[in-house]
């Protein structure tokens, strides 16, 4: 069984191909890169109609196959911006029409989580996933993928993001932020916000924002403001740790690229006796080859898609 998977939440278009063993055969993508400012719904759309037909016929020649030796259409179903997700659906529906095959519209986050688990072996984790849109704490408990914590507010990635481009250092912000916040080991207090065990982290970025302001130097706040929000992401790692019991920790999402937070996050595993594993970057950020996973993954277990979109996951057998 070969499954093809569109992803599509934000602003990356990701075409990938896996087999029902967890093979990936290939896994492509492009993302929008905004002249200015953040990403806009529209232009997310725009790029993904765009690109989506050319990244499938790249991951066909990748993998050496033919449209017609496809069983199976996954999508990125959601979180994400809604124009976007119009956009893969509707091309997801046509293959689908087309090759008259199942389709199976995939949750996004826990594509990032299974994708983990497929490529580094690990079986049963606690996940933080921190993106451009997302930052939760994931597990498995009593039968079914739970969110023991996420942010009330906006994502780590987009405070960062936002940091970066309120303070004239452009997208994307982590990258920046994380190479200023190495040339700095000067504390400055900014608010921390953890809220029970959900995040917040738009007081941090005002915060941190007006410490710039004030004439601070950029990479002392850089350096602050990485230090007080992973700090507040691995406490709550760990507190979902010790609720579970579980021993294996996984990073991933675009903002596991930052060896500071990679650090932090694998201390606190040592810690706890858990063992700690991150995908390669390739699998950490957006992609298709998760989408594929997850289609393969919730095939096998018997459910697909109405190809009306009626919303709801049907049981296919
Ligand atoms: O998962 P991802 O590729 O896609 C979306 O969420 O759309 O994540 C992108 C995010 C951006 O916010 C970017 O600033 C962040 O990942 N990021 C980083 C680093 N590299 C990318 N954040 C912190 N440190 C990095 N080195």
């Amino acid at each position: 069984m070969i499954c093809i998977g569109i992803e599509g939440t934000a602003e990356k278009t990701g075409v990938g191909i896996v087999d029902s063993e967890g093979r990936i055969l290939s896994s492509v993508g492009k993302a929008l890169i905004p002249e200015s400012g953040g990403i806009h719904p529209r232009e997310a759309a725009e790029h993904h109609a765009a690109t989506i037909v050319p990244l499938i016929e790249e991951a066909l020649s990748e993998s050496k196959l033919h449209l017609n030796e496809i069983d199976l259409v996954a999508f990125s179903k959601g979180p994400g911006l809604g124009p976007a997700l119009r956009t893969v659906a509707t091309a997801s529906r046509s293959l689908s029409l087309m090759l008259k095959i199942p389709i199976v519209g995939v949750n996004h986050c826990i594509g990032h989580v299974e994708i983990g688990k497929l490529t580094t072996g690990a079986i049963d984790p606690v996940t933080l996933y921190v993106s451009g849109g997302n930052t939760q704490i994931i597990a498995f408990d009593s039968g079914r993928y739970r969110l023991f914590g996420e942010t009330l507010d906006i994502a780590i990635g987009n405070c960062l993001d936002q940091f970066s481009r309120s303070v004239g250092l452009g997208h994307p912000g982590g990258p920046k932020v994380e190479e200023l916040a190495k040339k700095s080991s000067t504390y400055i207090k900014l608010p921390y916000t953890v809220k029970g065990m959900d995040l917040s982290f738009s007081g941090l970025l005002t915060a941190a924002i007006r410490k710039y302001e004030s004439g601070e130097a950029i990479e002392d706040v850089c350096y602050s403001l990485q230090e007080t929000a992973f700090a507040m992401l691995v406490e709550v790692t760990e507190r979902a740790i010790a609720h579970t019991k579980k021993v294996e920790v996984l990073l991933c999402g675009g903002v596991a690229a930052n060896t500071r937070l990679r650090e932090m996050l694998s201390i606190m595993s040592e810690e706890h006796y858990a063992d700690f594993y991150m995908p390669p970057i390739k699998y950490c950020g957006d992609n298709g080859a998760m989408i594929a996973w997850m289609g393969q993954l919730m095939h096998k277990n018997g459910l697909v898609t109405d190809i009306e979109d009626t919303g709801i996951i049907q049981k296919y057998r």
